[in-house]
């Protein structure tokens, strides 16, 4: 089955509300390797952008493991960037995360701006994803690391059944599994990822990588100017 992309901004109060309790209970299995695997690649000092940063979980995880880096999170939703912002400031974190309401396909950033540019579950929301990859790209500087994480589609008779399982592993509510079908059904396959990065000339070394078949990840240093 094609891809039924997902509206790009998660908008709306309740759907903020029904994803930031989704996220809490999704922590262990997807949340914190990806922070252990930001926390390896990144330099001493660095600036780090997340990009689609929701409910602000990933920069605040990073704040707290590593005082010497500055995080900076982007989203389009003012009401995940409200979500997170509450958050930072309950951890005590709020001073060093700059949070910002802009859209991933023209990041409020110069050119190389960053030593790391992450985003976690989000790129399933683009129509065409190698604009938003583009930006992240552009911001990085030149030697700068992209990492990317995100669902990766599996053949359509897979997806109810994966949803459901995971859901129940994680203990999701039915509507938190609902919303989770429905990423996957607006994921790209591994395929067409790697198809998207092929095409884009700043990504011509970048890694595309499944892991554990439910997502893949990208990854890239950027060339020296
Ligand atoms: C599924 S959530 C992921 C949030 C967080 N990164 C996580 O790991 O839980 C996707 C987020 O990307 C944001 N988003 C989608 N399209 C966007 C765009 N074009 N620009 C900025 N944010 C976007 C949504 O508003 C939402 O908060």
């Amino acid at each position: 089955m094609s891809r039924v992309c997902e509206a790009e901004g998660m908008i709306g109060i309740d759907e903020v509300v029904h994803y930031t309790r989704s996220v809490r209970k999704r922590e262990r299995f997807m949340d914190r390797p990806f922070v252990r695997q930001i926390l390896r690649l990144c330099p001493d000092g660095g600036a780090i952008l997340d990009v689609g940063t929701g409910p602000g979980q990933m920069p605040m995880m990073l704040a707290k493991a590593r005082p010497d880096i500055k995080v900076h999170g982007v989203d389009m939703s003012a009401n995940m960037l409200a979500t997170a912002r509450r958050g930072a400031a309950e951890a005590g974190v709020a001073d060093r995360i700059d949070f910002r309401e802009a859209d991933a396909k023209a990041l409020p950033y110069p050119d190389h701006s960053f030593d790391m540019v992450v985003s976690h579950v989000m790129l399933h929301h683009a129509d065409d994803p190698t604009v938003m990859l583009g930006e992240m790209m552009r911001v990085l500087k030149p030697g700068g690391r992209l990492l990317v994480k995100d669902i990766r589609r599996t053949p359509d008779w897979t997806i109810a059944p994966t949803a459901r399982i995971l859901g129940a592993f994680i203990r999701y509510t039915p509507e938190e599994t609902r919303l989770y079908d429905e990423s996957i059904r607006s994921a790209f396959t591994l395929k067409e990822i790697r198809a998207h990065v092929r095409r884009m000339p700043a990504l011509r070394h970048a890694r595309v990588r499944s892991v554990q078949g439910l997502w893949y990840t990208i990854e890239c240093v950027k060339g020296a100017l």
